[in-house]
């Protein structure tokens, strides 16, 4: 009876221990997670610049002074998107991809002395997330390049270092991308237990991915989104991505049936007018964007775990100034509201926060004001 008794009772506070470890297990991700309150993202550096990996040009695009201006323009993190292609050069002791681990070191090294957090975001080609549809054994190939990843930057300040486990896996089922991101999260954890994962839904990684994605048996784990709703204003003119958008130009925001009148009669086809009907129709502006947050924060409480959002922009060239300085404080008042952190897509290149040209840097001073930082450089 005696024995029965104690078995109970150390049952029970064995249940007890494991709620509260498991609590304080997310209580770390959320305070990771402040780390990580307003960043940028570091693109075409060491991803989607597939020709170019020499250490000069790693060494040039972008350098030591921007990581030290990112930081006096009040960001607190960088998420640096990296391809697995030179990775992989890496693991095979390949001169290339050694070359490319070093580089990508120095400047993981550079961004912490600057007391800047940096998330380490595999973002591969279409092509090796392709492969993943394939089997188990690209998933468990995946798997040991992140063990190997995770190792190397193990490390490293668990505060400060993030694991991004793969940008817009482009998996069409979001059940078996579930499975991929369970399994490597496992790998991760046997190397490096106490970095912070991130893990995101599935096809590409939207608001709506996000809602279909239980999360995976794992603590320590923050849940990323990207958001560029509305696409035809963020993504206006843009030649990657849905067809819909490439030929629209001086498309409004916020947008009303009426405003977007003029945009509806340019529109050739009826497809395109469509599209164009429907975004006037749908009166996209702060509340919407906000309503549209809301799911987030709303998943977060349900799942009782926190999420960010890793990506928002506007595509430069055909999009009005002052409308996108516009959305991007709506949607930073959004997300802030609920404390939620953020990256901003990008840096440099055409959703950027600064221009390069002829050796000067430029920041974009409209824009930092919109995200809330505007310091002096
Ligand atoms: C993609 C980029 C693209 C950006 C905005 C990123 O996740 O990797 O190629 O420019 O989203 O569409």
């Amino acid at each position: 009876m005696v024995i029965l008794y104690l078995a109970i009772v150390s049952a029970g506070a064995s249940l007890l221990s494991a709620a509260v470890w498991a609590q304080e297990a997310a209580a770390l991700a959320v305070t990771r997670a402040r780390h990580l309150s307003h960043g940028i993202n570091t693109s075409l550096w060491f991803a989607q610049s597939p020709a170019d990996y020499t250490v000069e040009r790693l060494r040039s695009f972008t350098t030591t002074d921007d990581i030290v201006l990112i930081k006096k323009l009040g960001f607190d993190h960088i998420r640096i998107s990296i391809d697995a292609e030179p990775l992989l050069g890496w693991r095979r002791n390949l001169p290339q991809g050694v070359q490319f681990m070093a580089e990508l070191d120095r400047v993981v090294q550079a961004a912490l002395e600057q007391k800047l957090a940096v998330i380490i975001d595999l973002h591969p080609e279409s092509r090796y997330k392709q492969q993943l549809l394939q089997g188990t054994e690209p998933v468990e190939r995946f798997g040991m390049l992140w063990q190997s990843v995770a190792k190397h930057f193990s490390s490293m300040d668990p505060n400060l270092v993030f694991f991004e486990i793969m940008n817009e896996p482009e998996q069409p089922d979001p059940y078996r991308w579930q499975g991929i991101e369970s399994f490597v999260s496992g790998q991760i954890r046997a190397v490096a237990p106490q970095h912070t994962i991130i893990a995101g839904g599935a096809k590409w990684s939207g608001l709506e991915d996000l809602m279909l994605l239980q999360p995976i048996p794992y603590d320590n784990v923050i849940y990323t989104f990207h958001d560029y709703e509305p696409f035809a204003f963020t993504h206006q003119g843009a030649t990657w991505t849905d067809p819909a958008v490439q030929p629209l130009r001086g498309v409004p925001y916020p947008s009303t049936p009426e405003n977007v009148a003029t945009n509806l009669q340019e529109e050739p086809t009826l497809a395109g007018q469509f599209f164009m009907e429907q975004y006037g129709l749908a009166r996209w502006d702060a509340q919407r964007v906000d309503a549209t947050i809301d799911f987030a924060e709303r998943w977060s409480k349900l799942h009782d775990a926190p999420v960010y959002c890793g990506e928002f922009g506007v595509y430069r060239p055909f999009a009005d100034e002052a409308m996108r300085a516009l959305w991007l404080r709506d949607m930073r008042i959004a997300l802030e509201k609920r404390h939620i952190g953020w990256a901003m897509w990008d840096y440099q290149d055409n959703f950027g926060v600064v221009t390069k040209k002829n050796g000067t840097t430029t920041p974009d001073r409209v824009i930092l004001d919109a995200l809330g930082l505007n310091r002096a450089k």
